[in-house]
């Protein structure tokens, strides 16, 4: 059974697949054969050391915490008849392996038929987070909201679940993502490339800024002569509103379990989309996170760690 391992904080540099004994499940187990895990902004971040302070992993560790795949055995205390389940789950000492082993967690969900695991796979670091951002602002209907990172992994979910919400949604992008955004739910585009005030200035005021970038200097020209906007972010720990209506707040922590079977049920029934940046064999994990860090890209990109699925 191979797995990737991180095994200094210097970053790609520091990635090594390595090769281990496969384990049978211990009594209150399950054997996930994985079939995806995302590439996320969190594994390429903390392979620096950057999120020490966040991530208690300490090279060499096994990176990923979110996986898809299927269940191949459990021990004698699980239910026989999660064999042959695909699911969705975490494992919090690293998910990037061909073969997970998880002790009990609320968060194993049944993916279902309609849902590729592909796409399932994207609601973890995705999806999640948009619906924390969301119920933390308290968003409602008829609100206008303003959006950055919208093409990115977190962003394209957020278009999305806001537009279901009756929200009007500005979508900040790059041009060459601007009909993309529009057709996932976005009512205007700004093209953060160019000068922001300009195109704002005839659009609907928003009152909400939910930031998926944390840049601190876009911030700054999003704030600026906006006293209404109360801001949060999921990107960025600290910013200083400029003017004393404005207020900020960071938003982190985890969803319940029942909403992330809501996620799973709205991409079955196509209420939700998937996008997915890209597929990668997991042996090309450097690849991959270069390519996830590529700008311009639509959604979440993926490690495969099997050709069956
Ligand atoms: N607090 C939490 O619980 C939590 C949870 C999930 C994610 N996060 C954080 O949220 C952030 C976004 O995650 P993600 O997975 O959505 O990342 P992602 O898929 O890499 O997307 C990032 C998006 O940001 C845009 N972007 C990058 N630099 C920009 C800039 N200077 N100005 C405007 N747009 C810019 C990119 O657009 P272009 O391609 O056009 O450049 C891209 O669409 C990451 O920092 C991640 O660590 C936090």
């Amino acid at each position: 059974m191979e797995l990737i391992q991180q095994t200094d904080f210097n970053g790609d540099a520091g990635i090594q697949l390595t090769t281990v004994p496969a384990v049978q499940p211990t009594a209150t187990q399950v054997q996930v054969q994985t079939a995806y895990t995302p590439v996320l902004p969190w594994d390429w971040r903390s392979a620096t050391g950057e999120l020490t302070h966040l991530n208690a992993a300490r090279p060499p560790y096994v990176p990923s915490y979110a996986l898809t795949g299927i269940v191949t055995a459990v021990g004698q205390l699980r239910q026989a008849k999660l064999v042959g389940q695909r699911v969705l789950t975490v494992n919090f000492h690293g998910a990037a392996r061909e073969q997970n082993l998880l002790g009990p967690t609320p968060l194993l969900l049944t993916v279902p038929t309609q849902v590729s695991l592909a796409a399932a796979t994207t609601l973890i670091g995705g999806a999640d987070a948009a619906v924390k951002l969301i119920q933390a602002a308290k968003v409602q209907a008829g609100m206008t909201v303003l959006v950055t990172g919208s093409a990115g992994g977190v962003g394209s979910y957020l278009i999305q679940l806001l537009h279901q919400q009756g929200v009007t949604v500005i979508a900040l992008s790059r041009p060459a993502n601007r009909n993309w955004l529009l057709q996932l739910g976005a009512d205007f585009t700004v093209d953060y490339t160019t000068t922001l005030d300009e195109q704002l200035a005839v659009l609907p005021k928003p009152t909400v800024l939910l930031d998926t970038v944390g840049n601190t200097q876009l911030l700054n020209l999003l704030a600026a002569g906006r006293p209404q906007l109360k801001l949060w972010s999921i990107g960025l720990p600290q910013w200083q509103p400029h003017d004393a209506t404005q207020s900020f707040h960071f938003v982190s922590g985890p969803i319940w379990p029942q909403t992330y079977r809501r996620l799973l049920e709205q991409l079955a029934t196509g209420q939700l989309t998937a996008a997915i940046a890209g597929t990668y064999d997991f042996h090309a994990v450097v690849q991959a996170r270069h390519a996830a860090q590529q700008a311009g890209r639509r959604g979440r990109t993926l490690l495969s760690y099997t050709s069956q699925n």
